[in-house]
């Protein structure tokens, strides 16, 4: 019935449709529920009767008037005349109508067949609502509007244009990847370069397809770096498979949100399924699947590695303080936090910092061995140590496939440790658990099993496009008791029988992401993925055996997957001219990494059909940039000795000396910018993550690798809480004109000391109070002197319990190195009472000084020098 509606509306046109949608519509989907109920049979009859007889409605009642004309005449002849002259004037009329109507068709019904059968034009109306209306009704039953009423604007494209255009787009594609290799990989223009060719403002009226089209070719693309080019061989690869992308593109023509079961049924249903499906391929222990019996675990598809990370360090956080509060219910969430740890290596990715920055917990970062790999017995050490120190061991982050060199973290020794210390396990294998698919590659998946939740992104390794992040866990409960809220306008009554994805993640709206991976998966098998991940790993051994050719380039890392770490034989320097010279030419393109502070290249097999080809064509540009820059370089040394040369004698000497040094001056400096960035960049990090109090890059310079001896007895909260606020008032004094940020001064500090939010650090404030103070001033007192060193000692140890052993350039003037040069202080010994204390401080600090910028300022002990020389107090308010 439905079908034939279809094909009556069909055969009939736009026209007759508008026309008819307002009296009698006949296909559900036509009409609002409304005129569906008000249709009757008769009415449908009627309309079926016209239909097939296609005579038009004015002419039928000529035609019914006229037969009743004749039949109320007599049998009579007297009226044959008279009868057939009005029946001539019908049939004239008729024929006169009937030519009226073919030339204007919106006057009448086109006859059967008139305009070709159109689905799309079925879907949609040639003049549609605009969209605020459309949005507040259900669109396809929405009856056209009448054409007397004014018509709405057409919008940018209707259903025609977009069946046009769509498919102009889908041969633009195949045709930018056919070509791709025509373009420059990597763009030739400098940053801001679009604003110059774009607008600023957006255009108030609509702009032609073919426009828009040529400004994509003309000013985009010059700006695109091409992930899928042949020549693209830096990150990781970047999937983007036909069947990919049109699953991609089936899912935004869905356009539905997912994040309940009810919002999408099919949408959570499939995403199940397929991370079901998938946590077979990679073999997962069952527990991490959603229809193994007595599961409690699961599998959801997030936007990113860096999210998955997120949310499990999230549900380790809240579960861990659910378990404390149960054991320590009077003690406040937001203490029981500030004792809280996470670990992962030095090795891991830069999101698992900011996964700690933002969910405001303390992470140490460790050295990972000389393969790069997290080894149990550093994690067992460390948290032995924290744990000492009353801190608790929450959350571990392994990594594997690591970012710089695809090094695999030791999950099989990491796991037990986990377990021993109660920790959360997450394991991130963003590009490698891809390859995993393939069993041969398992290895580095022993111990996965001790995980509570895993990763990894078949955006990166599995052909299929950004965004998709795969993410179990053992435990969903666990996971979603981080993340649920649940609104009445979010409720449905499945909820108890079905997933609600919404309550896995931080996004409340979610695409339907998990067509791509269905096609994807569907179009190429499991073992077309496979295939096509072997070859990426063959393809980067090929590169690798160049390399080893080769005797001026070594290789820095074993190589597993499709990664390549090499690098020049000689400085770090010269890689990193040679690299920047290769992409500078656009002919290739890779990128850095710092690997034991050494500057490596990497190469990464990223295109989907690379071949052999493209990799010897990789290793001749790098041999060629690389010989190239042996030249220049010799040139360069020739040209600084014959300008030592030229010096004059009296200046022989420093002149030799700048010559050693001219070559590697610049290359010095990028070191140094180099170490900065990679390395200092981290350490700033995690400082900054471990107390965000200090997170001023200016002030703080480096951490520690190790934390001091422990000595987790001295730590107490109660005597932290229990801050003494002496000497508080003297700096006061001095300082209230131009000192740092003042905040309560006569309150107990108490209450404050762990709830009070800290302040910005005025640093210039603590400088100047720095170069100011006058120390015996502020210490005359004796008592107030050993009120201090109390408080220091409280302090002190909170600040190695904390791991937050820094020393501050800004205070390194104040070292003990320094108070010892001065000859106000050399020699002082300290008083009794002060002895006693420095005893008992003795075995937790060394020689450096401790101190850090504070909230309030400074505090020196000349009295306690030998030992503590600085130290602050970062509880107290000046
Ligand atoms: C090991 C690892 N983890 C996490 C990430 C971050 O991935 P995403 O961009 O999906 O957040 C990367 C990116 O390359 C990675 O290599």
């Amino acid at each position: 019935m439905y079908e034939l509606k279809q094909t009556d509306r069909e055969k009939e046109g736009p026209a007759k449709r508008k026309s008819k949608s307002e009296t009698s519509p006949g296909n559900p989907r036509w009409s609002s529920p409304d005129s569906r109920q008000r249709q009757t049979p008769s009415a449908r009859t009627q309309l079926g009767g016209r239909q097939t007889s296609g005579v038009p409605g004015r002419e039928r009642k000529a035609c019914e008037a006229s037969k009743r004309q004749e039949r109320s005449q007599s049998a009579g002849d007297r009226l044959i005349t008279e009868a057939a002259g009005v029946i001539s004037s019908l049939i004239f009329l008729f024929i006169l109508l009937h030519f009226i109507t073919a030339l204007n068709p919106t006057a009448s019904p086109s006859p059967p067949n008139h305009a070709p059968p159109s689905p799309r034009r079925r879907r949609q109306p040639r003049t549609p609502a605009p969209p605020s209306a459309a949005a507040a009704t259900d669109r396809p039953s929405r009856p056209a509007p009448a054409p007397s009423r004014p018509q709405p604007q057409d919008p940018a494209m209707n259903s025609e244009e977009f069946r046009k255009r769509g498919k102009e787009m889908v041969d633009y594609i195949a045709n930018y990847m056919d070509t791709i290799e025509n373009r420059r990989v990597t763009p030739a223009i400098e940053p801001g370069y679009l604003k110059d060719l774009v607008p600023l403002e957006a255009p108030q009226k609509g702009e032609g397809w073919d426009d828009i089209m040529k400004d994509v070719e003309d000013k985009i693309m010059p700006g695109v770096t091409h992930w899928q080019h042949p020549r693209f061989h830096a990150y990781f690869p970047s999937g983007n498979s036909y069947p990919s992308i049109l699953g991609d593109m089936l899912s935004d023509g869905i356009g539905c949100i997912g994040f309940s079961w009810a919002a999408s049924p099919a949408c959570t249903e499939l995403e199940t399924i397929v991370l079901d499906w998938i946590g077979k391929m990679v073999g997962l222990p069952e527990d991490f699947l959603s229809f193994t019996e007595n599961s409690k675990g699961g599998g959801v598809i997030q936007g990113s590695a860096s999210e998955c990370v997120l949310v499990s360090l999230l549900a380790a956080r809240a579960h861990k303080i659910r378990q404390l509060k149960k054991q320590h219910p009077f003690v406040e969430e937001g203490v029981l936090l500030s004792k809280m740890m996470a670990y992962c290596s030095k090795e891991a990715h830069s999101c698992v910092e900011k996964a700690a920055m933002m969910a405001f917990v303390k992470m140490r970062i460790l050295e990972p061995d000389e393969n790069q790999s997290l080894r149990g017995s550093t994690l067992q050490q460390v948290m032995e140590e924290d744990r000492a120190m009353g801190l608790i061991p929450f959350y571990v982050e392994a990594t594997l496939g690591t970012t710089s060199c695809c090094s695999f973290d030791n999950l099989a020794e990491i796991g037990p440790v986990c377990e021993e210390y109660g920790a959360w396990l997450h394991v991130d294998g963003a590009y490698a658990g891809n390859s995993f698919i393939c069993p041969e590659l398992r290895g580095p998946m022993k111990g996965i099993e001790y995980a509570s939740s895993f990763n990894f992104n078949p955006n990166k390794f599995m052909l299929t496009n950004f965004d998709c992040s795969l993410m179990w866990v053992k435990d969903r409960f666990r996971l979603t008791q981080a993340l649920v809220v649940d609104p009445l306008y979010l409720q449905h009554s499945y909820s108890e029988k079905s997933i609600d994805y919404r309550h896995w993640g931080i996004p409340l709206s979610r695409r339907f992401r998990a067509l791509k991976l269905w096609f994807v998966i569907r179009s190429f098998g499991v073992e077309g993925l496979q295939k096509y991940i072997r070859e990426h790993c063959r393809l980067a051994k090929r590169f690798e055996a160049h390399v080893r050719k080769e005797p001026s380039f070594e290789v820095a890392s074993p190589v597993g997957l499709g990664l390549v770490c090499f690098r020049l034989k000689g400085t770090n320097l010269i890689n990193q001219k040679l690299l920047s010279s290769i992409n500078a030419s656009g002919k290739l393109h890779m990128v850095p990494a710092s690997l034991n502070d050494r500057y490596v290249i990497r190469f990464c097999v990223c295109a989907q059909n690379a071949t052999d080809a493209d990799i010897d064509y990789a290793w001749e540009v790098i041999t060629q940039f690389a010989a190239d820059m042996k030249v220049i370089m010799a040139e360069e040394l020739e040209n600084k000795e014959k300008q030592v040369e030229e010096t004059k004698e009296n200046k022989e000497e420093e002149a030799q000396k700048e010559a050693e040094e001219g070559t590697e001056e610049v290359f010095q400096m990028l070191d140094r910018k180099n170490k900065k960035s990679l390395r200092y960049k981290r350490s700033f990090f995690v400082r900054m993550v471990s107390d965000p109090k200090i997170y001023n890059p200016k002030i703080v310079r480096s951490l520690p690798r190790t934390v001091g001896k422990s000595k987790g007895e001295i730590y107490n909260p109660k005597i932290v809480r229990s801050v003494s606020l002496i000497g508080r008032r003297s700096l006061l004094q001095k300082y209230k004109a131009n000192g740092p940020r003042r905040h309560t001064t006569d309150s107990e500090p108490d209450s404050q000391t762990f709830n009070t939010p800290a302040p910005t650090i005025d640093e210039k404030a603590v400088t100047q109070m720095l170069e100011d103070v006058n120390l015996d001033e502020v210490f005359a007192d004796k008592e107030t002197r050993m009120k201090f060193l109390t408080k220091a000692v409280s302090d002190l140890s909170e600040r190695l319990a904390m791991n937050h052993k820094q020393l501050s350039p800004t205070l390194s003037a104040h070292t003990p190195a320094a108070y010892k040069r001065s000859p106000r202080y050399s020699g002082q010994q300290p008083s009794p009472r002060n002895a006693q204390l420095i005893s008992s401080l003795s075995d937790i600090t060394d020689d450096s000084a401790y101190s850090s910028p504070v909230m309030g300022g400074l505090f020196i002990l000349p009295s306690v020098l030998p030992t503590l020389k600085v130290f602050r107090s970062c509880r107290w308010r000046i």
